[in-house]
């Protein structure tokens, strides 16, 4: 069984195949990064109006050079929320054209969850249950995850993602969008410590986080230390050694309240090697495992929809349960996008 999954909530435009006996057959991804450059940040009528262009042309050069031909699709699957409504609506109407022509069912996935289950592509997998970090522009959570759909909310932002606390504060040193590959490039070049950060929760009780204190200390630090841009990479290494400080001791902390031995990290930050690092040694000292997506699928990408999809197919097949009824829906029922929507109502 083979399903088509698309993704298009924020910057990217991703397409890919997924056979549940074969694996990945490819993916395609066109990312906007270059259009939403020179503004700073997403612009959101640009993102939608860019997936229109790009989302059929990606699909034909994908089955192209699968050589899969279109009656052999069983379902698509699209990224349903959370994200930019105008760009989620894109993704949700093309994949539920090219189910109602193809008279196949719909899968509606959660960005978040697309993000969730792609360790598990890899030929290591993680075995459930485990601790999941997901770090993204727009997301930083830890969850217990038991099973397939089945998460559980331990921690989360209480202001800011990290990913954003990464954004604003390379927009601060004139870095360009986006701020966390900005800021990890030029924190390799200077050293954490010259300058002094805030490490926001670092010891509360709780599992949650607070980054937004961050863009502002950044910005006091420059101002009143004048920082020059010469003396950005130790600023920048002050950055991101304060991000990954705090994600890493609460993902830590989750590991021993729950008991569990394994932690996955996945969405656009985990592509952070400081992060990786710091949490590969903390884990060690734990006894436990940590898993990463694959470095080209962290961001976000329409693998990781077509995967989710298929994991959630496989799991109502091994119920015994109809998956056209149970994961999917009829295309004819058309479609809506949850631009909003947490985790723990899956
Ligand atoms: O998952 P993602 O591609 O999109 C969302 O769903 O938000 O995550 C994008 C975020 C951005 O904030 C970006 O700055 C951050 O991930 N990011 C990184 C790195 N690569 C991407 N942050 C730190 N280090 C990186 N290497
Ligand atoms: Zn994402």
């Amino acid at each position: 069984m083979i399903i088509l999954g698309i993704e298009s909530s924020c910057d990217e435009t991703g397409v890919a195949l997924y056979d549940l006996d074969k694996g990945l057959l490819g993916h395609r991804l066109h990312s906007q990064i270059q259009m939403h450059e020179r503004y700073g940040g997403v612009v959101p009528e640009l993102a939608s109006r860019d997936h229109i262009r790009r989302v059929i042309p990606l699909t034909e050069e994908l089955l192209a050079a699968t050589g899969i031909d279109r009656s052999q699709i069983s379902a698509v699957a699209f990224t349903q929320g959370p994200g930019l409504s105008g760009a989620l609506l894109v993704g949700a109407a093309t994949a539920t054209g090219i189910a109602h022509a193809l008279n196949i069912p719909l899968i509606p996935i959660h960005h978040m969850e697309g993000h969730l289950l792609s360790p598990l592509l890899d030929a290591e997998k993680p075995n459930f249950p485990f601790v999941s970090l997901l770090v993204s522009g727009g997301h930083t959570q830890l969850l217990q995850v038991d099973a397939i759909g089945q998460y559980t909310l331990l921690g989360d932002t209480v202001d800011d993602a990290a990913g954003e606390a990464f954004d604003k504060s390379a927009k601060l040193m004139g870095l360009s969008y986006p701020g966390g590959p900005a800021i990890a490039k030029l924190a390799l070049e200077g050293k954490p410590g010259r300058y002094k950060l805030p490490r926001p929760k670092l010891h509360s009780a709780d599992l949650d986080f607070s980054f937004s204190g961050l863009k502002t200390a950044v910005l006091t630090t420059i101002k009143r230390d004048v920082v020059m841009p010469t003396d950005y990479p130790d600023l920048a290494a002050e950055v991101q050694a304060a991000i990954v400080d705090v994600l890493s001791a609460k993902c830590l902390k989750a590991l021993e309240q729950t008991g569990f031995k394994t932690l996955v990290v996945a969405g656009g930050v985990s592509a952070n090697l400081a992060l990786r690092e710091k949490l590969l040694g903390g884990a060690k000292k734990l006894g436990a495992r940590v898993f990463f997506p694959p470095l080209a699928l962290c961001s976000d990408n329409g693998a990781m929809i077509a995967f989710a999809a298929a994991l959630r197919v496989q799991d109502a097949m091994q119920k015994g349960l109809d998956w056209r009824t149970t994961v999917a829906q009829s295309a004819l029922a058309g479609f809506d996008v949850k631009p909003r929507w947490a985790m723990n109502q899956l």
